[in-house]
């Protein structure tokens, strides 16, 4: 009998991790939502006597992303409530119940070593007929599970959403070379009926089809603004309402997507590509590399192109 998808592990509880899980939760799917465990308490967290040999304490830490979820704005869960389908935890402690789940996804941080490492570790819990796929931007999907024969590589599969998962229709398939065609099926049939999502396969080149051209308009545009001597403010009112996009535009997205993950996405492409134009579109741009070394990473550090504090209301100060 085929096996029908009811239960999902969502590896990764930043940004879109948990949005994902979010989303499966607004369709009704319970998921677990693992991350690693922090290598050190804050100095806040340690002068209330927590320790992280302690379990609830490891606990406690995992159920921040869930907090997290719940000021999120625009709104990631239909309802609140509906956190009690995501159960929080830590790959330390909790990577052994991936066994009772029906797809694993992995949405770590856009380096392949990190997501290879994961891949591995993944391979002792892994049981026959589990979905095993990467919300990666753009890092080939062969290239994840190469020279290795992992086991579970024909359930292997990119599922890429964009971000917020609950807000943006596309989901982007990609097969890999070892991917069974059950599997492309079954994902394309869950994406459009179960999550609501309009699918387009993509082949397995460098940041897919969307983030090879949505990449691409960013980056113009940062080049291009120097130019012509517009402002950050300037931009964003040029190429959001007034051209039929979100009001996020330029660069409310660059913060609300993350500014580090954004740099990592456009060097999928910087270390791919031979065409030398495309190479100078893609190259580390320097003022992207000076927020991430200052921390400015965008709204998930409370601070990126635009200075932004969220309260617990969700109001912005
Ligand atoms: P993020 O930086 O917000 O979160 C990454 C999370 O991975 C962190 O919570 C980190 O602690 C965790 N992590 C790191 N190593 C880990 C490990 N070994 N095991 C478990 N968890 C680990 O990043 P974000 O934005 O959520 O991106 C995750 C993935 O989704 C990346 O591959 C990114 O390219 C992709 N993506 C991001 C989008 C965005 O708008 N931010 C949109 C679509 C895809």
């Amino acid at each position: 009998m085929e096996r029908v998808i009811r239960k999902v592990a969502v590896i990764g509880s930043g940004v879109m991790g948990a949005s994902i899980a979010a989303h499966l939760a607004n369709v009704g799917i319970s998921s677990l939502l693992l991350d690693v465990c922090p290598k050190e308490l804050t100095e806040q967290e340690r002068q209330k006597g927590w320790s992280l040999e302690d379990k609830e304490v490891r606990n406690r830490l995992a159920k921040q992303a869930i907090e997290r979820l719940k000021k999120t704005k625009p709104a990631p869960l239909y309802t609140n409530d509906f956190v009690n389908r995501i159960r929080p935890g830590n790959i330390d402690d909790d990577l052994e119940k991936v066994k009772e789940v029906d797809w694993v996804i992995e949405v770590i941080v856009e380096n392949v070593q990190v997501k290879q490492q994961f891949f591995e570790r993944l391979e002792q819990a892994w049981q026959e007929g589990t979905i095993v796929s990467s919300n990666t931007s753009g890092v080939s999907i062969n290239e994840m599970i190469k020279e290795r024969s992992i086991s579970f590589q024909s359930h292997f599969i990119g599922t890429h959403f964009f971000n917020p998962p609950r807000y943006m229709k596309l989901l982007e398939i990609i097969p890999g070379e070892h991917t069974k065609q059950e599997i492309v099926k079954k994902m394309v049939q869950f994406g459009e009926n179960q999550l609501g999502k309009g699918v387009v396969i993509a082949k397995d080149t460098p940041n897919f089809i969307a983030n090879r051209i949505g990449t691409y308009g960013l980056l113009v545009t940062l080049q291009e603004m120097n130019e012509y001597e517009l402002s950050i403010e300037e931009v964003d009112a040029v190429t959001g309402p007034a051209m039929g996009r979100p009001k996020s535009a330029t660069f409310r997205t660059l913060d609300l997507v993350g500014i580090d993950t954004f740099t990592q996405v456009a060097n999928n492409v910087y270390e791919k590509v031979e065409d030398e134009a495309e190479k100078s579109v893609f190259a580390p741009s320097k003022l992207l590399l000076k927020l991430v070394e200052k921390g400015w990473i965008g709204e998930k550090a409370g601070k990126g192109f635009y200075e932004k504090v969220r309260t617990g209301s969700g109001k912005e100060i």
